[in-house]
């Protein structure tokens, strides 16, 4: 096997962890709506999930307080001290993984649900599609991938309106600066939502759903096969 010195370096945007870590430091209702999406995926007592890019860890949280084993995993050492800080103050047993959506480690088939929210867009696509065949090789049969991402809904020629919408509702709901907005367009691989799609579907995943709403947000549903079934 070649020496994978040609691997994506995925921490090489490190330096802004915390600036990115202060804008996340910022909990309103979040706990209620991670709350909400773990039980629209059926999360049973006993399941083994991962949060990938799991940021300051509500949903991680929450997830350990309904039952879950939980692994909570970001690349960003900032991201996952707060992660620590916020289910060690809750009593929530959750287990934290120094790692990225192409580096962490896991047993294959072991996973209930994996969940990854605003974090694959930090990937160029190539490199998404191996973070999703990761994923994929992680869940067990049967089990779900419930993915939320910025994504481009329309074609290039009216992306600018879009971009126009989702600055004005990031800053009016999520207290991010336009700075923010404008860092993400220059230096971050948000992609199409049939791209997004079709790496999903290539790899192996049934699409339940693909739902698209506020401006760029995209949600899936995913679901591997199980053959037995
Ligand atoms: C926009 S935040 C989203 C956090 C959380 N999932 C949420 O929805 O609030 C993106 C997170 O992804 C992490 N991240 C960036 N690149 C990553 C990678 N390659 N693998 C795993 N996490 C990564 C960042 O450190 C950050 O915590």
């Amino acid at each position: 096997m070649l020496a994978r010195d040609w691997y994506y370096n995925e921490r090489n945007r490190i330096g802004l962890e915390p600036a990115v870590a202060s804008i996340y430091d910022n909990f309103d209702d979040a706990d209620l709506r991670a709350r909400a999406a773990l039980k629209m995926l059926g999360l049973q007592r006993g399941w083994r999930i991962a949060d990938i890019g799991c940021g300051n860890g509500v949903l991680a949280t929450e997830a350990a307080l309904m039952g879950a084993e939980v692994d909570a995993i970001d690349i960003s050492p900032a991201m996952l001290a707060l992660a620590e800080i916020y289910a060690r103050d809750r009593k929530a047993p959750v287990r934290t993984q120094s790692a990225g959506l192409l580096s962490f480690t896991y047993q294959p088939e072991s996973y209930d649900l994996i969940v990854s929210e605003f974090t694959l867009h930090h990937l160029p696509d190539f490199w998404k599609a191996v973070a999703m065949s990761r994923i994929y090789r992680a869940l067990k049969p049967g089990a779900s991938f419930y993915l939320r991402d910025i994504v481009f809904v329309s074609m290039p020629d009216a992306c600018e309106r879009d971009v126009d919408q989702w600055a004005d509702f990031q800053i009016k709901n999520h207290d991010f600066s336009r700075e923010n907005v404008v860092a993400h367009m220059r230096d971050e691989y948000s992609t199409f939502g049939w791209v997004m799609e079709r790496m999903l579907t290539d790899v192996g995943f049934t699409l339940v759903s693909a739902d698209y709403h506020a401006p760029m947000h995209g949600t899936y549903l995913l679901r591997k096969p199980n053959p037995s079934a």
